[in-house]
């Protein structure tokens, strides 16, 4: 379905809700039917050397302790994943030059050789193009990337000395080299009107992703806008559902930013577009210090039996977990 700017504002303000959560409900079941995608994240490191101002991982919020998992940990954290019966396997860390590239490229071939029936997905920020290379040599299927916003005054003000275009050529370069590639943005950082932001759906569905996951802006405490309101739920289960109708085919997760805010919101995503959920499996020892946002790893369902819990959300949405790599049907055209 075709939309423009301004029939993705009215829809983005509730004009149409009952209309918008049935056609990507059965957008999303003509694509993928009833079943969820499950995949388990281990949050590797929190060392960062950007300075986000929305973000609580930032390298000048001195309140966190810095951790890096060792290799045996991560190797530990995969088979835990691969135990649960999930195959997706999500690396996400801070962004910095201090990461060891080639060290963390030869963990996931070790991943992919004692795990062959899983799919990597990094989540590392930008990085050079050989830097993606060698990881997708190394075994990494897909990446995930947010740009956060596609307008520059709105990037510029909340990256202070990061330029879009960069984060661009890492999306471009990322899909040229054959990965599967998810982004999106934060709904609600300041500058981010509704115009801006509904352009923005329609430039990320030329830039062509494979994955489209939006979260609500949620204010950080030791950052910059840790006194700023929080972006609206409800418009970000609206761009989800959005989305999903302009792209059937792409894979979008309820995130746990959105849970954080709202109780319900796995079974209410789920029946609004998304098709994936993300489960945390970083150590209970480091999982308070990879506070991207308040909230972040603290849900309580997550501190119980995170999987059954899970499994009831899908359930309450009429759906069925489904343990299977989870790949995008999307198909990159090319540019
Ligand atoms: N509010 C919402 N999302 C945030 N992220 C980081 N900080 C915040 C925040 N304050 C998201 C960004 C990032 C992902 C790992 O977490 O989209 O890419």
């Amino acid at each position: 379905m075709v939309f423009v700017t301004k029939d993705i504002v009215e829809l983005l303000n509730g004009s149409n809700d009952e209309w918008l959560y049935q056609a990507a409900d059965k957008a999303k079941r003509q694509t993928y039917g009833n079943k969820v995608f499950v995949r388990g994240i281990i949050e590797n490191s929190n060392i960062c050397d950007r300075n986000c101002l929305y973000c609580g991982v930032r390298k000048e919020n001195k309140e966190l302790k810095r951790y890096s998992l060792s290799e045996a940990e991560i190797l530990e954290c995969a088979r835990g994943i691969r135990n649960q019966g999930i195959k997706s396997i999500v690396m996400q860390s801070g962004e910095s030059q201090s990461h060891n590239d080639k060290k963390i490229a030869q963990t996931i071939a070790k991943i992919k050789t004692e795990i062959p029936d899983c799919d990597v997905t990094i989540s590392f920020g930008e990085k050079s193009r050989d830097v993606f290379k060698m990881y997708k040599d190394n075994g990494a299927d897909r990446c995930l990337l947010k740009v956060e916003t596609l307008q520059d005054d709105v990037y510029e003000y909340a990256h202070s000395g990061y330029k879009l275009k960069d984060r661009i050529k890492s999306i471009e370069d990322l899909l040229d080299l054959g990965y599967q590639v998810g982004s999106g943005f934060i709904y609600g950082l300041p500058l981010y009107t509704q115009e801006k932001f509904a352009q923005d759906l329609l430039s990320l569905q030329k830039l062509g992703v494979h994955m489209y996951s939006t979260t609500p802006f949620i204010a950080s405490k030791n950052t910059p806008f840790a006194d700023l309101d929080c972006g609206e739920v409800n418009a970000v289960y609206r761009s989800n559902a959005i989305y999903r109708i302009m792209e059937p085919t792409v894979n979008i997760p309820v995130t746990s930013a959105l849970a954080s805010l709202d109780e319900n919101s796995k079974a209410k995503g789920l029946r609004r577009g998304a098709n994936v959920l993300m489960l945390s499996f970083t150590p209970e020892s480091v999982r308070k210090d990879y506070s991207i946002y308040r909230g972040k790893n603290t849900v309580k369902t997550e501190e119980l039996n995170a999987l059954e819990a899970l499994e009831e959300e899908v359930k309450k949405a009429d759906m069925v977990p489904a343990y299977e790599r989870g790949r995008s049907l999307y198909q990159y055209k090319g540019r």
